[in-house]
């Protein structure tokens, strides 16, 4: 038989893909919008019309309409007979209370501070400046720091995307027997609380900046605060001793390689020879392909400057600068990798 390669075959034209991949703000747009606005969260388990939730949020009621028929559309809500809307199972992901939401990455997906820097991309492909110092004329982590608002939205966002990939993360790696594990740059504790509801023998040491730990809540949540130390500080100085396994989740991807190599050698002071350490990110494959980690490269891009995605041989030229031996890399069933490194 002969295979049909004709461009029907395989899909729609090439300008109608490349269309659609351009529209494709916009849903996203629509999307962040309803979950800013937690409309799937006043509809919650009901079926609600858009004058009761134009009420609810104090909004502007015919506009409330046609954003809910866009969610509609979308398959977000469900219109019903009686000119209601109720939540279908993807309007559930994005309500605020319920298991593995991912309304927090609307929000911030949406927050006006993150998507203009995206605006500015061109241009700083351009000149090497980086999009969101030029849009806000400060760094990123400066700008989360002098905005509570901004710091607690994107907290939120980094504790729900973590606990998305925690359980494939813990699936992948044996925590069995490490003592006192420290998550650097841990966020609000979300990993860490899944490693040791799932290591039961092992103390926990949670470091982050003194104004990202003062919610600890996952923590709390998992009734693992007893066995877990918090530390407010900076990795650039210095990081709690007396860990014999160190975990570094999407923090290195933050910065460009000399800094990476200062936060790994924070860590090799505070750990001595033969303990552990273990870098969690989107690994790059080593050629192009439809992989995650590419866009979220641009994203790293946008945000910060040096943040880059890296390959696992990049990781290792890091890791032996810092005085570790890279041990392999594992994959998980998430987009995210566990590269494994002891400390020579
Ligand atoms: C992309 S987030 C990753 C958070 C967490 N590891 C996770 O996977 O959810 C990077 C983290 O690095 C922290 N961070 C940035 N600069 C820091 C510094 N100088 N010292 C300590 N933590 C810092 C941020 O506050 C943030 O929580």
């Amino acid at each position: 038989m002969i295979a049909d390669t004709s461009p029907m075959a395989v899909g729609p034209p090439p300008q109608i893909q490349v269309m659609q991949m351009i529209m494709a703000a916009m849903p996203s747009r629509t999307l962040g919008a309803v979950a800013q606005l937690a409309i799937p969260d006043v509809i919650g388990n009901d079926a609600r019309n858009p004058a009761e939730v134009a009420e609810a949020i104090g909004a502007f009621e015919p506009w409330v309409r046609r954003i809910m028929r866009a969610a509609a559309s979308l398959g977000v809500l469900q219109e019903r007979g009686d000119g209601s809307f109720e939540n279908t199972p993807l309007g559930d992901a994005l309500r605020s209370d319920t298991p593995g939401s991912v309304r927090a990455l609307g929000v911030l997906a949406n927050e006006p501070f993150h998507f203009m820097a995206w605006g500015g991309l061109a241009a700083g492909v351009r000149t090497g400046e980086v999009p969101f110092e030029h849009v806000h004329g400060t760094t990123f982590f400066d700008y989360l720091r002098d905005n509570p608002d901004a710091n607690e939205k994107f907290a939120a966002w980094m504790t729900q995307t973590s606990k998305l990939a925690n359980e494939a993360i813990v699936a992948s790696y044996d925590f069995s027997t490490a003592n006192t594990i420290i998550d650097v740059g841990g966020g609000q504790g979300a990993l860490l609380a899944a490693v040791l509801a799932r290591a039961p023998q092992a103390k926990g040491i949670l470091f982050d900046t003194p104004e990202v730990v003062a919610d600890t809540s996952p923590l709390e949540g998992a009734c693992v605060q007893d066995r877990c130390a918090v530390v407010g500080g900076d990795f650039f100085e210095s990081v709690p001793s007396g860990g014999d396994l160190l975990m570094l989740r999407t923090v290195l991807h933050d910065w460009d390689d000399d800094d990476c190599v200062r936060i790994l050698c924070r860590c090799r002071e505070a750990a001595g020879p033969g303990t552990s350490l273990l870098i969690l990110e989107m690994v790059l494959p080593g050629e192009c392909s439809p992989h995650p980690g590419f866009i979220m490269d641009i994203n790293m891009l946008v945000l910060n400057h040096g943040g880059r995605e890296r390959t696992a041989a990049e990781y290792g030229d890091l890791l032996a600068r810092a005085g570790y031996r890279m041990e392999g890399t594992t994959p998980t069933p998430s987009p995210m990798s566990i590269v494994e490194a002891t400390a020579v």
